[in-house]
């Protein structure tokens, strides 16, 4: 048994929106999908799909994508992306209801594995526009998209802290934090999603997002603070997911 993540598979089975414009990486990436979690997941095993996973607006537009993951091996969780139009925040039980043991969605809710408890929500960063002068130094942003950001932020921690406490309060005391958004921007160490993940004593922060190699530094990889940071994205891992615990 094992626990395992990926995210951003950005599917269009039923829309008209290639990704192979933005590098060799993502041509037939579903092909690649297939093949690479067929080859590593056990059915008895978990894998935590960290959001944007379908281009269609509708849950009809997205059937034929939910069901290419719902025919991949293991248990599936999924995490809401910002580009996951179908998915609204306050239905995500009218979608565990339909999907019931097929699919499993993550938002205002947990799941567990063994001893964890498997926490999350999309998150949100505050992710420009940065402006910079001709040597590259960053001279300010846009203070208004940053004002808005924070109300965002100030949301998503609302439900993130449900998440965790709903787990606490069934007895669980081990916790990996799944996001979709970065953890943090460009510009920050902390934010209040590194600052919960102390808070909690979270052993793993998840999160994806990062498109193209010039993104993918742009939040914490590694240990930092004692917590495992680890990116998802999909063509960061080139469609193989990560396995996080055995
Ligand atoms: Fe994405
Ligand atoms: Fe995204």
């Amino acid at each position: 048994m094992a626990l395992y993540a990926m995210g951003d598979f950005h599917l269009s089975f039923q829309v008209d929106k290639s990704m192979d414009i933005f590098g060799s990486v993502w041509k037939h990436h579903e092909k690649k999908i297939q093949k690479k979690v067929n080859r590593l997941v056990k059915p008895e095993d978990t894998l935590v799909i960290t959001g944007d996973h379908s281009w269609g607006r509708k849950l009809e537009e997205c059937r034929l994508d939910l069901e290419f993951i719902s025919n991949l091996p293991g248990r599936k969780i999924l995490l809401r992306g910002n580009h996951d139009m179908f998915w609204d925040a306050k239905k995500t039980a009218r979608l565990n209801e339909q999907f019931n043991s097929d699919l499993y969605f993550l938002q205002d809710n947990f799941y567990t594995y063994e001893d964890y408890a498997l926490v999350g929500t999309k998150g949100y960063t505050f992710e420009g526009p940065f402006y910079y002068d001709a040597w590259g130094n960053l001279m300010g942003w846009d203070e208004e998209k940053e004002e808005h950001a924070k109300k965002l932020v100030d949301r998503e921690m609302v439900r993130l802290r449900k998440s965790f406490e709903m787990a606490r309060e069934a007895g669980y005391h081990k916790f990996i934090m799944f996001l979709h958004y970065p953890p943090t921007n460009i510009l920050e160490k902390e934010s209040p999603f590194t600052a919960i993940a102390l808070e909690y004593g979270c052993e793993r922060v998840v999160y994806s997002h990062c498109h193209g190699s010039s993104r993918f530094a742009d939040s914490i990889r590694g240990e930092y603070q004692g917590i495992n940071y680890d990116l998802v994205s999909g063509d960061y891992l080139d469609f193989k997911p990560v396995k996080l615990l055995p």
